[in-house]
């Protein structure tokens, strides 16, 4: 069957960024990109390949279907499961040789109780709270949680790990010191309380980025080995602190094909409600994709894809399954087009970003959302040059 839309994934993208970020860690230190929700978006398996191919150490997940996805795939890198496992899941991680968090009693009783009876030790990680109040223990009940780990012949604190609240959504950095001071401070406790803890880890992609000075024994980073940055905060903040100017290379790029092409006369409605009506006589494109497949709804009257590395603006409201599209203006154009919703067209590019800023969210979500049934597709690409009048964040 043709597929109606695809991704195509750069995988030798994907490399280089790992290997960017690498250089910006010590040495020895663990990159572990995070692949959770699907490898945000580019493709859980193909981009844990491409990530170990250019010299990931580690891979993080969010849950444990995640983790039987990559070891079912022959992945045998280090799983980090960052999310919530339940108490009867346990067991099956620990098969999976899944490293698992550690903030709840129950979790780390049964992860105990399996190890006893099967002869094996569990890599815990326990999960500090130091102002997200996202998963994690304040630092009373995880020092109390730690020394349970500690003690216990069938358990082994590997980590310590901790989570940013506010290093990308800003300039001031002062909230993520202070998290990072708290972080700091609990492992000095543990310390004292003779509990060695080999690898204590915070930095996501901004704290790489911008930081040298932070835990980087091992680094859980997402964002940016996607080849996007965490945010325009970010890229400021890190010319500002006069950071190793890098260059990350974005890997997704999101095709689809045209179902029909129709010239309508001036004053024709398009699509739901008529939130649109033509000023001209106009050829449109009828793209079969719409917000079923991710493409946000919220596009509607306001994005372009891209055809023959032109624009062609969204006419009218993107449906559930199909989305119009002005060509009047794509000189040559043929039903057999490939159309660009994000990524590079000729010499045109629509990024993550302007789609984010279109649907008043971020790179992250767009990425994600788009549907598990388009099927994302490795490519290998030559580095291609800016474009310069595409709106996006310097690359
Ligand atoms: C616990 C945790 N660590 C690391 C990351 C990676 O963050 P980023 O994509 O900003 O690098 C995430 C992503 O949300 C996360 O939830």
């Amino acid at each position: 069957m043709t597929d109606l839309s695809w991704c195509e994934v750069d995988v030798e993208a994907l490399a280089h960024n790992v290997r960017t970020l690498k250089s910006l860690l010590p040495p020895g230190a663990l990159l572990a990109p995070a692949v959770k929700a699907d490898a945000y978006g580019h493709g859980l398996v193909l981009a844990a390949r491409a990530f170990l191919e250019g010299g990931a150490d580690w891979l993080c997940v969010n849950a444990l279907f995640e983790a039987e996805a990559l070891r079912a795939a022959q992945v045998e890198a280090p799983i980090y499961v960052m999310g919530f496992v339940p108490p009867e899941d346990v067991e099956r991680a620990l098969e999976l040789d899944c490293r698992l968090l550690a903030y709840r009693g129950d979790v780390v009783e049964r992860a105990e109780a399996v190890c006893a009876r099967r002869g094996w030790t569990a890599r815990l990680h326990l999960k500090l709270e130091t102002g997200n109040e996202r998963q994690g223990l304040r630092d009373r009940d995880a020092l109390e949680l730690a020394r349970r780990i500690h003690d216990s012949p069938h358990l082994r604190l590997e980590g310590v790990a901790s989570h940013y609240a506010n290093i990308e959504d800003t300039t001031d950095h002062t909230y993520a010191r202070e998290q990072l001071r708290r972080f700091d401070a609990f492992l000095e406790t543990l310390a004292r309380a003779g509990i060695e803890v080999p690898l204590p880890h915070f930095s996501n992609s901004a704290a790489v980025i911008l930081w040298s000075d932070e835990h980087r024994r091992l680094a859980r980073v997402g964002i940016a080995a996607y080849g996007m940055w965490p945010s325009s905060e970010t890229l400021v903040a890190a010319v500002l602190a006069g950071r190793k100017r890098i260059e990350l290379r974005p890997a997704l790029t999101w095709k689809t094909r045209i179902a029909q092409i129709k010239d309508v006369p001036k004053g024709a409605f398009v699509g739901y409600g008529c939130s649109y009506q033509t000023t001209a006589p106009s050829r449109l494109a009828v793209l079969p994709i719409g917000y079923y497949d991710g493409y946000d709804r919220g596009l509607s009257n306001l994005a372009y894809a891209l055809v023959r590395g032109q624009r062609a603006p969204v006419r009218g409201r993107v449906c559930m399954n199909m989305t119009m599209i002005d060509v009047t203006d794509v000189p040559g154009l043929d039903i057999r087009d490939e159309v660009v919703l994000l990524g590079r067209s000729g010499d045109a590019a629509l990024t993550a970003e302007q789609l984010a800023s279109w649907i008043g969210s971020i790179n992250y979500e767009v990425t994600t959302r788009i549907g598990a049934h388009v099927p994302r597709r490795p490519v290998r690409r030559p580095p291609s040059p800016a474009d310069p009048r595409a709106p996006t964040l310097p690359r």
